[in-house]
C-alpha cells in the first residue's frame, strides 16, 4: 500500500463516516483525523469560555489559538483541547446544537482546513467530515460520499448515546436535530456538505458497517 494515500470520507451526521473511517484507518495503518470533532472542540471551547457565538472574531481568535489533538483510544479516539480531555463532553446537547454555527464561520473554517491539512503532511490518511473532498484534501486519492436515511441515522445516533451512556432524547426529536443540522450544514456558504464531482456516493441505509468497510477497502484498492 502506498504510504502516503489520502481517503477523504464525507456525508451527513450519522452516515457511518467516524466508524468506518476509524476501522479503515486501522487495517490500512494509516492516521485518522475526525474533523467533526475538532468543529465540536472548538464549539466546546467557546461554550466553556463563555465566548459570545455571535461575535465570530472572537470565536475565530480562539480557534486559532487552541490546540486540538487526538490520542488512540477505544472504543474512541481521545479528544484534547490544549491538556483538557473533551472526548465526551464534545458529543454532549450542548455542543452539538451549537456545532453547526461555530462550523459556518467562515475563519473558523480557514483555521481549522489549516489544521487538517498539517495533520495530512504527516502521512498516509483517512480524514472524515463534510468537506474534505471538496475543499481540505482536493486532490485524496480515494473520495467517498456516504449517505442514509434520516431515520436511520437518528436510530444509530439513538442507539449510540445509549451504548455510551450519554443523555439520549426520543428518536422523533433526535431525527428533527439531524434533519436541522443537514439542512444548516448543506445551505452555508462556506464549504457547504457536498459531494465532490469525483467522490464516490456509498448509501450506507441497509448495509452493515463491516458490508461499508468491505466496498471503501475495494474502492480504495482499485485506486492503487
Ligand atoms: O460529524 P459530526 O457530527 O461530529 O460534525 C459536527 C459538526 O461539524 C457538524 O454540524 C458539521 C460540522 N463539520 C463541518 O462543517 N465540516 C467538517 N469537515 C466536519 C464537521
Amino acid at each position: 500500500m502506498k504510504k502516503d494515500i489520502q481517503v477523504a470520507i464525507d456525508g451527513p451526521a450519522s452516515s457511518g463516516k467516524s466508524t468506518v473511517a476509524k476501522i479503515i484507518a486501522k487495517k490500512l495503518g494509516l492516521i485518522y483525523c475526525d474533523t467533526g470533532a475538532m468543529y465540536r472542540s472548538v464549539t466546546w471551547a467557546v461554550l466553556n469560555r463563555q465566548i459570545d457565538l455571535a461575535d465570530t472574531a472572537a470565536v475565530a481568535r480562539l480557534a486559532r489559538t487552541i490546540k486540538i489533538s487526538f490520542q488512540p483510544g477505544d472504543p474512541d479516539q481521545r479528544v484534547f483541547v490544549d491538556a483538557v480531555e473533551v472526548t465526551k463532553p464534545i458529543r454532549e446537547g450542548a455542543v452539538s446544537s451549537h456545532v453547526s454555527a461555530v462550523a459556518a464561520i467562515p475563519t473558523v473554517r480557514e483555521a481549522m482546513t489549516m489544521q487538517q491539512r498539517q495533520i495530512a503532511d504527516q502521512g498516509g490518511i483517512v480524514m472524515d467530515g463534510r468537506d474534505i473532498g471538496t475543499t481540505v484534501l482536493p486532490n485524496a486519492d480515494v473520495k467517498i460520499f456516504l449517505v442514509a436515511s434520516a431515520h436511520e441515522r437518528a436510530l444509530r445516533r439513538y442507539k449510540e448515546n445509549q451504548i455510551k451512556g450519554l443523555d439520549s432524547k426520543p428518536l422523533a426529536e433526535i431525527e428533527a436535530a439531524i434533519k436541522l443540522r443537514d439542512q444548516k450544514d448543506s445551505t452555508r456558504k462556506v464549504s457547504p456538505l457536498k459531494k465532490a464531482a469525483d467522490a464516490v456516493e456509498l448509501d450506507t441505509t441497509s448495509l452493515s458497517i463491516d458490508q461499508v468497510v468491505d466496498r471503501i477497502l475495494n474502492i480504495i484498492e482499485k485506486s492503487r
